[in-house]
């Protein structure tokens, strides 16, 4: 019997149905689908309308629909990890009330923020739980309603971001198939350059960090810009050279959809061309956690077993990391 790996036997994504125009921001702040497109590649965005909707109901639809769509008993699942930076609440984890909300009465849940690089911390994590036989069905989730901490004054955060999210089901795969490498990376010097100063224990809400617009993302774009240009390239090569993979091999680059700039830059570095990388940041701009598990569902028709893909991610932290794995199915 080979390696036992996990590997990805499932995925559904979900998006709100609201889409937010380049042209909507225009009327909000001072810019143009123009200046948005040729920077960034984003020409719309989702958002989450109503009141008390939080992360979990995007995390719950994408969830509900995979097990559905994989026939999968929620009381099978083991385990269910969610990469949010955007939690419904500081506590409890979004994990526990997307578990609840399903079904997945006998597996123990918890969230992992990591930027926009959480879902491949979390699928990396996952995949440690079976590959050491604990658990046997994990599913790890994607999601963030970005619109909640977006400062729709500022033109430079407000036209980046929007909501949406996927999940994935884990089982072990002893046929070479499924999570193959990882390189995981972070660094704290990152973080004046983006974060989010208020709402936690060092500046816990008030009057004060209200009135200071504290409660949204803070982003040095430029500088971000560079760091995530440089870093996300260097682990989407570096992880090909270390497995001996050509450029031929890889099937798909499956990059975080934060610029289309970064994701030309990554797949130059990589030898790829634009065919070979999975796109759709000009449907749902950047949903932080959500961006890899939306690309892989939106091409979920395109791919086939055994087809090697590279995973590769930038965010705040500063995180960043690349993951290469070997999809398990044929579509169906
Ligand atoms: O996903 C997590 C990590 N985040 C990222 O990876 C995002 C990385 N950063 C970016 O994608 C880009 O830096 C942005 C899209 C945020 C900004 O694009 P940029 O090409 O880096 O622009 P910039 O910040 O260097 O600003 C250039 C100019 C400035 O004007 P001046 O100072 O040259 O007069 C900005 O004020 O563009 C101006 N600007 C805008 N103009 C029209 C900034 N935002 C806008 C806007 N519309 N929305």
């Amino acid at each position: 019997m080979g390696t036992k790996r996990a590997a990805i036997t499932g995925i559904h994504a979900w998006v709100p149905d609201y889409v937010l125009t380049n042209d909507e921001l225009a009327a909000l702040v001072d810019t143009s689908d123009d200046w948005i497109t040729t920077r960034t590649g984003i020409k719309e965005r989702r958002i989450l309308k109503g009141h008390d909707q939080g992360t979990s109901v995007i995390g719950t639809a994408a969830v509900r629909g995979l097990l559905e769509k994989t026939a999968t008993d929620p009381g099978e699942i083991d385990l269910l990890i969610c990469a949010t930076t955007t939690p419904d609440m500081l506590f409890p984890a979004t994990g526990n009330i997307i578990t609840n909300a399903v079904g997945a009465v006998n597996a123990f849940s918890y969230d992992l923020q990591a930027g926009c690089s959480g879902f491949l911390f979390a699928l990396t994590t996952a995949a440690q739980y079976i590959a050491s036989g604990y658990c046997r069905k994990v599913i790890v989730v994607g999601a963030d309603k970005m619109s909640a901490i977006v400062d729709y004054q500022d033109r430079a955060t407000c036209i980046i971001f929007g909501d949406g999210g996927g999940a994935v089901l884990l089982e072990p795969s002893t046929d070479g198939l499924g999570l193959r490498d990882a390189l995981l990376r972070s660094d704290g010097a990152g973080e004046p350059h983006l974060h989010m100063k208020a709402g936690g224990s060092r500046r816990p809400p008030s009057i004060t960090t209200l009135e200071a617009r504290e409660h949204f993302v803070y982003q040095e774009g430029s500088t971000v810009f560079k760091f995530a240009v440089k870093n996300m390239a260097q682990v989407a090569y570096e992880i090909m050279a270390r497995n001996g993979l050509a450029a031929d091999d890889v099937a798909f680059l499956v990059p975080h959809q934060a610029n289309k700039r970064i994701i030309d830059a990554t797949a130059e570095k990589m030898g790829i061309g634009p065919e070979k990388v999975m796109l759709n940041i000009h449907k749902y701009g950047n949903t932080t956690s959500g961006t890899i598990p939306l690309c892989l569902h939106d091409y979920e028709t395109q791919l086939r077993r055994g087809d090697h893909l590279v995973l590769a991610a930038f965010g705040a932290g500063f995180t960043w990391g690349a993951v290469y794995l070997q999809w398990a199915y044929d579509p169906i």
